[in-house]
């Protein structure tokens, strides 16, 4: 069986665009792969966090997921930090990665903008870490939104120049994208990505935004001066969007929702992508709810998965680190 894995930072509430980008795709994958979850909270301390604060989303994380629909008999779901190897193969890595490789990184780019004078080299390096977690496992594809292919090439090219230089150790991965929803825009500026952490709270819509809220936000969302539901990203990029998002929550094709919403217009075209969004993650919120309440039961999964994630990931570091030399006694 081919692996699959993936991971999601536990920061801020998600937002439609992981679900649609990335996590849809994983419960529809681990049918037919052996898969592996990771909620990357060694990532998530790149960017400044409150201890108390990662820690209950680290667990809300593996909630929500469950909740969506990772199935614990199926796929491996763990936390990055309670699977050691992870820290020790990112160092290796960044020993046989380049600077001039990460500066060309977008996100880096972006997220150090903001960050002004003090940039944290762990936020420098987080692609490395990211390579380490695929590499790990022998992974075949990486189901992600489009903002991580670039991440995932690198993780490509760090694997192919570790092969070259100490022997085949690493299966160099792939990144695997859905038809839609790969790239889910701002509602309010379809140019941009949607993210949780856009101030307009407006522009996204959180996975735990209630059915009326949802239906408010896709109502306010903006589109443009025309009247027909056609698919054009470059010249109606706002009703394309939309369209994308319909099509995630229905299953419907893009020509299949021009034929609905011929003759009407807009209003009743965001009324329905809003109710189909907040139908689908009506039963997701209850079930979340749910989950909380299970400690024990998160608690345990998190344990027994982070052995059976390590088991796995040791095997390749053990190899790696045979390569490169170190004493194995
Ligand atoms: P993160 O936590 O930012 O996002 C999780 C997943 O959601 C996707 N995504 C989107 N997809 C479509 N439209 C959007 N607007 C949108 N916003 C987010 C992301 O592409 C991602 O797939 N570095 C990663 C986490 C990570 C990882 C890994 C992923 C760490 N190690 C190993 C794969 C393999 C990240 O920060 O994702």
């Amino acid at each position: 069986k081919k692996i699959v894995y993936s991971g999601i930072q536990p920061s801020g509430t998600f937002t439609i665009g992981n679900y649609f980008g990335a996590m849809k795709n994983w419960v529809q994958m681990q049918e037919d792969y052996r898969s592996i979850f990771c909620v990357v909270d060694l990532h998530a301390i790149t960017m400044p966090q409150n201890p108390a604060d990662l820690r209950r989303r680290t667990y809300e994380s593996i909630a929500l997921l469950l909740a969506l629909g990772i199935d614990p008999e199926k796929s491996i779901l763990y936390v990055q930090s309670m699977v050691p190897e992870h820290s020790e193969l990112a160092w290796i890595l960044n020993c046989s990665t380049y600077m001039g490789e990460l500066s060309r990184m977008t996100q880096f780019k972006d997220k150090s903008q903001k960050q002004g004078e003090n940039i944290r080299v762990g936020l420098f390096e987080y692609p490395v870490l990211m390579a380490a977690d695929i590499l790990l496992y022998q992974t075949d594809l990486v189901p992600v939104g489009n903002d991580q292919r670039q991440h995932v090439e690198l993780a490509r090219d760090i694997a192919m120049r570790f092969n070259q230089n100490y022997g085949n150790v690493f299966k160099v991965p792939e990144a695997y994208f859905g038809e839609s929803g790969a790239r889910i825009m701002s509602l309010q500026e379809p140019a941009r990505k949607m993210s949780k952490s856009d101030e307009n709270i407006n522009a996204f819509v959180s996975l735990l935004d209630d059915s009326k809220t949802i239906v408010k936000k896709f109502k306010r969302a903006v589109t443009d001066s025309d009247m027909a539901v056609t698919h054009n990203r470059e010249e109606k990029p706002g009703v394309s969007n939309l369209m994308e998002i319909y099509a995630c929550a229905t299953g419907k094709t893009l020509d299949e929702i021009t034929q609905e919403f011929e003759g009407k217009g807009y209003g009743d075209f965001k009324q329905a992508v809003g109710e189909s969004v907040a139908d689908t993650l009506l039963p997701v919120q209850n079930e979340y709810q749910r989950l909380l309440n299970e400690k024990a039961y998160l608690e345990q999964i998190m344990h027994t998965h982070a052995e059976k994630a390590s088991q796995i990931a040791w095997r390749t570091l053990a190899k790696v680190r045979k390569k490169v030399g170190f004493v194995t006694v």
